[in-house]
């Protein structure tokens, strides 16, 4: 097997590389003078399993993913698998209001026409992948996430919404405290309105875990609503820290012990790693 690190992971895919003792090549990625991606694997051939690591987020991303799979495959791959730690377009799931497209499958039936399998990381819908007609399968952060926070004295762990309970349950269990869900209505692209939990919060160090955090509207609701019911402290851990419109700025002037993410995305706070996970998944026989 060999591992090839796109420009979104390339930390992500050396770290996994690492821990299955395979081969790493990073892919040399720049910009042709006009802006057009540019990519090339270095090597004479590649007769071997080829894994690719990278995200199809920002759309730059996507384009590199694209040309990444043509190279490979031209230079003899055997079989390519697609590590998408981060599955850009996943929240435009559906039509939603009439003339959108259904980006998210668009994304993965172009995404499939080359690959053999497909992994991703907490994929905003799991039904996203059965666009791919290749064996996928959608690993999930929850285990590294509990074990970053195991000595951190946690007494609760919440989700922001219904949608997300499962994600506390699981990082819960695994840490062996109670969790619960919170009740989440969007007011716009960035504003929600939260309500506190069914279960006393009032003197707890609390955990927050999501999907993914964009502009942090979720975030900062949830933290007031926990505020209001007495919690000790708020911790913040996502798989996906997107940030953006200076998200983590605004969470980290929030008065919240810790706010962290996965390293789907590679950012000043991505310490939570999902290498393990994702080389546990690629030793599996297929
Ligand atoms: C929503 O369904 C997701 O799970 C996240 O809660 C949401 O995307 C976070 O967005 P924001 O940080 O902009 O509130």
């Amino acid at each position: 097997m060999i591992i090839v690190g796109g420009s979104s992971s390339r930390d992500l895919a050396k770290e996994m590389s690492n821990i299955l003792g395979c081969a790493y090549i990073q892919a040399a990625t720049t910009k042709f003078p006009d802006g057009e991606c540019y990519t090339r694997i270095d090597k004479e051939s590649l007769n071997d399993d080829l894994v690719i690591v990278q995200n199809t987020y920002p759309d730059s991303n996507l384009i590199e993913m694209f040309l990444l799979q043509d190279a490979v495959k031209k230079m003899g791959a055997k079989r390519i698998t697609l590590v998408i730690p981060y599955f850009g377009y996943a929240r435009q799931d559906r039509v939603f209001k009439p003339g959108e497209p259904e980006s998210a499958k668009v994304m993965a039936k172009h995404l499939g026409m080359v690959c053999d399998r497909v992994f991703t990381v907490d994929i905003h819908k799991e039904s996203i992948l059965d666009y791919f007609d290749c064996p996928h399968k959608d690993l999930k952060a929850a285990p590294a996430i509990a074990d970053h926070f195991k000595t951190k004295g946690i007494d609760l762990v919440l989700s922001p919404d219904l949608g997300a309970k499962d994600r506390a349950k699981a990082v819960g269990e695994r840490l062996g405290v109670p969790y619960d869900h919170l009740e989440k209505v969007r007011l716009s692209g960035s504003d929600v309105k939260i309500s506190p939990a069914q279960m006393d919060c009032d003197g707890k160090n609390v955990l927050i875990v999501d999907d993914m955090i964009s502009t942090g509207g979720t975030i900062v609701a949830a933290k007031q609503a926990l505020a209001e019911a007495g919690a000790k402290s708020v911790s913040v851990a996502c798989t996906h820290g997107l940030f953006v419109n200076n998200a983590l700025e605004r969470l980290t002037g929030n008065a919240l012990e810790a706010v962290l993410c996965c390293n789907t995305l590679e950012n000043e706070v991505s310490h939570i790693s999902v290498a393990g996970i994702i080389s546990d998944a690629l030793k599996e026989k297929w």
